[in-house]
């Protein structure tokens, strides 16, 4: 009987989450404040970190800007400082490094405060085929876009935890659901960043912890320079993305409060087509959209 009473109350509730997506799929979900929150972005000096730097300062919001490029970072902060008027705190720190995260994040406590957005975006792509890969690259990929999301959540997550306030952010990638050819260490460290940001956000639900919302972010290739000269033989369903759309993205799922974010929806599809097709026939749809050649005029990012 107890069974089947908590079978009618799952269902029910379950049928109520329903009915509410339901109707935030006709009208828009209502977007939360920013304003005065403190809004900590890693990778801040270029690319989408500067862009949702800037968002963030037109929506009032206090920004915590770190990079390990000092003069790209420092331009944004001006940059935030003279589209919003709003405070904003730059600081070069080389997220990879354990010792300067908690270095850092310490100063910025004193500082500024407690963090209560944590944008892990800080990212970088070695584009090289697994057995030309050096282990140092490959090291320094996991270093860069999974491992500093462990640290700055050891930082800033306990005060978070103590208010019952905060909201994390994970850049992860398409490339952190999908494996590409060309991309090994890149998608294992994109894959981990999810997982670890998927598990956190499971570990806070389980405990009944409310007030810390998780976000998590999978996009295709944006022209941001990172993946200068990839392709896609499929404009109309997987289109090389524009920064800005991706970031009005972006900070839409993080007013909305949405947990997973892919861009555009057709990663949706793929990741559902991925979990139910035989494996052979996935390999002949991705054979067909070209995606084993997306790498292939790789170059990245211009060094400075
Ligand atoms: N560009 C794309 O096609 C694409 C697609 C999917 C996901 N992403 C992810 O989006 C995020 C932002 O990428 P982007 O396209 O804006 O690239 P970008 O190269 O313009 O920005 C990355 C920023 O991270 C900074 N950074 C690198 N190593 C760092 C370190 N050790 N410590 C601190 N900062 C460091 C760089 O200086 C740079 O400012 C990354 O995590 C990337 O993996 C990008």
């Amino acid at each position: 009987m107890d069974s089947a009473k908590q079978f009618l109350t799952v269902f029910g509730k379950s049928l109520f989450v329903l009915l509410e997506t339901l109707v935030f799929t006709v009208i828009p979900k209502p977007r939360k404040s920013v304003a005065g929150e403190i809004v900590l972005i890693t990778g801040a000096g270029s690319g989408l970190g500067r862009l949702l730097a800037l968002k963030f300062a037109r929506l009032k919001a206090v920004l915590v800007l770190w990079d390990v490029n000092k003069e790209g970072n420092e331009e944004t902060c001006r940059m935030v400082r003279d589209e919003g008027g709003t405070r904003a705190y730059a600081y070069t720190c080389d997220c990879s490094q354990k010792e300067e995260v908690y270095r850092v994040a310490d100063q910025v406590k004193k500082e500024v405060g407690d963090v209560t957005i944590l944008i892990n975006n800080a990212g970088i792509v070695t584009g090289k085929k697994f057995l030309n890969c050096p282990d140092e690259l490959m090291e320094k990929s996991f270093d860069v876009n999974f491992k500093a999301h462990l640290w700055t959540y050891k930082a800033f997550l306990p005060a978070m935890i103590a208010n019952n306030h905060g909201h994390l952010v994970c850049i992860s990638s398409s490339a952190g659901l999908l494996g590409v050819n060309g991309l090994a260490d890149y998608c294992a460290s994109k894959f981990a960043a999810f997982g670890f940001a998927e598990s956190i956000f499971m570990e806070l639900s389980a405990q009944k912890i409310t007030g810390i919302k998780t976000t998590i972010v999978c996009p295709f290739f944006i022209k941001t320079g990172m993946f200068e000269g990839c392709t896609t033989d499929c404009p109309s369903l997987l289109p090389i993305l524009e920064p800005e759309y991706v970031v009005r993205k972006i900070v839409d799922a993080i007013l909305q409060e949405k947990t997973y974010l892919y861009i555009p929806r057709f990663i949706y599809f793929m990741v559902f087509l991925k979990s139910i097709l035989p494996n052979k026939i996935g390999l002949l749809l991705v054979e067909y959209m070209g995606i084993f050649s997306v790498m292939n005029g790789f170059v990245g990012k211009k060094k400075n």
